[in-house]
């Protein structure tokens, strides 16, 4: 039988469920990441193996969205700190790129690969129609479009669907940090040419692979690593590319690096080895602390804040729910907005001697003081 610990805004449930649903904002506001969340949920279905938590940071600018990531953290709070996290950079993602929505996200603690069955998907279906419109959401790490699809059957608050929706958002979130990269290009060699360029690209999965398509069309070398092993066998085979290992990427002899795997790469250990004069990558929170971003401007290294640069598949999903529907050319050339507003960041940031994430987060900030005038 579904419960409900707290009932504020929740849809009833389906009669007869075993979803328990729990408030947990409380126990979460201990944890460091917690930033004033509004709303935090916890949903947990032994019968059916879920266990979710979906994290509503911030709606000042319209309904929370972001994506449901799968993964196995190895703990209940690293994984609750993971969707606090991902769902502030939801927040500051959507501010920034002048979207009316608000920053969430949400996490499946399992295995994609052994733990994903439809019944977990059915309970988590549930769950995000007990949110009752106040929560959007769609693809990320371990969720594939399939299971969006498979979402949307059930619930309507899933975009980046396949059936009546924009589809798959990658190639966007792809096409936007390809731009974003070259306006950081720019901004350090004055030119955005590619050719001759040699970028490191950490993880070929949906984005990273089509970034490294772009790149390699544009005849910058590559070097790249994953651990799936036979995706890297196909890009040194189809692009040309040299492989480095997952240990060594982030420290590879090479002009850009470009994360593209999970976040929290960038710490006060690994900073200083660090070659690349730019970091341009699609990965969310890839600064283990904001604050190391000045580690970065201090070694010279121009980093293009993640929330930016990877901000197309937001534009595009959002899209979706625009009054008029879901039109394309107008999500791409907001899409095609995204190297303007870097290179902004990138004259403040030299000009202020601020690194570029302080001066995000104040554009994101003055948006969202601005609607709750
Ligand atoms: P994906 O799951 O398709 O690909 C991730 C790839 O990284 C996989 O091939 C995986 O094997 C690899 N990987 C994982 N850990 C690694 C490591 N330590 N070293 C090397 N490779 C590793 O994910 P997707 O969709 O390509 O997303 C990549 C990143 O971009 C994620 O951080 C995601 O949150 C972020 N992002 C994705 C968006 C999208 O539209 N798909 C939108 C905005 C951000």
């Amino acid at each position: 039988m579904l419960q409900m610990r707290e009932t504020r805004s929740l849809r009833n449930p389906r009669a007869g469920s075993s979803l328990v649903l729990s408030d947990i904002t409380a126990r979460a506001s201990a944890l460091a990441a917690f930033d004033n969340h509004e709303q935090i949920w916890l949903g947990q279905d032994t019968e059916r193996g879920l266990t979710a938590i979906v994290a509503i940071h911030d709606t000042s600018l319209g309904p929370a969205l972001g994506g449901t990531r799968v993964w196995p953290h190895h703990s209940f709070d690293a994984a609750l700190t993971d969707a606090l996290r991902l769902s502030r950079g939801m927040t500051l993602k959507s501010a920034v790129a002048g979207m009316p929505f608000g920053g969430g996200k949400a996490v499946i603690i399992a295995d994609s690969k052994t733990d994903k069955t439809p019944a977990l998907l059915e309970a988590y279906a549930e769950m995000l129609l007990a949110l009752n419109g106040q929560y959007f959401t769609g693809e990320d790490v371990g969720l594939t479009l399939a299971d969006a699809d498979f979402l949307r059957e059930r619930t309507p608050n899933v975009t980046g669907t396949t059936k009546g929706g924009s589809g798959n958002p990658s190639p966007v979130t792809a096409q936007g940090v390809f731009l974003g990269l070259k306006a950081a290009v720019a901004h350090r060699r004055g030119s955005d040419r590619l050719e001759g360029i040699r970028v490191a690209v950490q993880g070929l999965g949906s984005v990273g692979r089509a970034l490294a398509d772009k790149l390699h069309r544009e005849r910058a070398k590559l070097i790249v690593a994953d651990l799936d092993e036979a995706r890297v066998r196909d890009a040194v085979k189809s692009l040309g590319a040299t492989a480095a290992t997952t240990d060594m990427v982030l420290s590879v002899d090479a002009d850009v690096l470009a994360p593209c795997a999970l976040g929290g790469l960038f710490t006060a250990e690994t900073i200083p080895h660090i070659q690349a004069e730019i970091v341009a990558g699609a990965a969310n929170n890839q600064l283990a602390r904001h604050e190391d971003a000045r580690l970065l401007m201090e070694r010279g290294i121009l980093y293009a804040p993640d929330y930016v640069i990877n901000g197309g598949g937001l534009i595009n999903v959002a899209a979706e729910l625009a009054p008029g529907g879901y039109d394309r050319a107008d999500a791409m050339a907001r899409v095609a907005r995204i190297p303007e507003v870097l290179a902004d960041i990138f004259r403040r940031s030299d000009a202020e001697r601020r690194p570029t994430n302080d001066i995000a987060q104040e554009i994101a900030a003055e948006r969202l003081s601005a609607s709750r005038r």
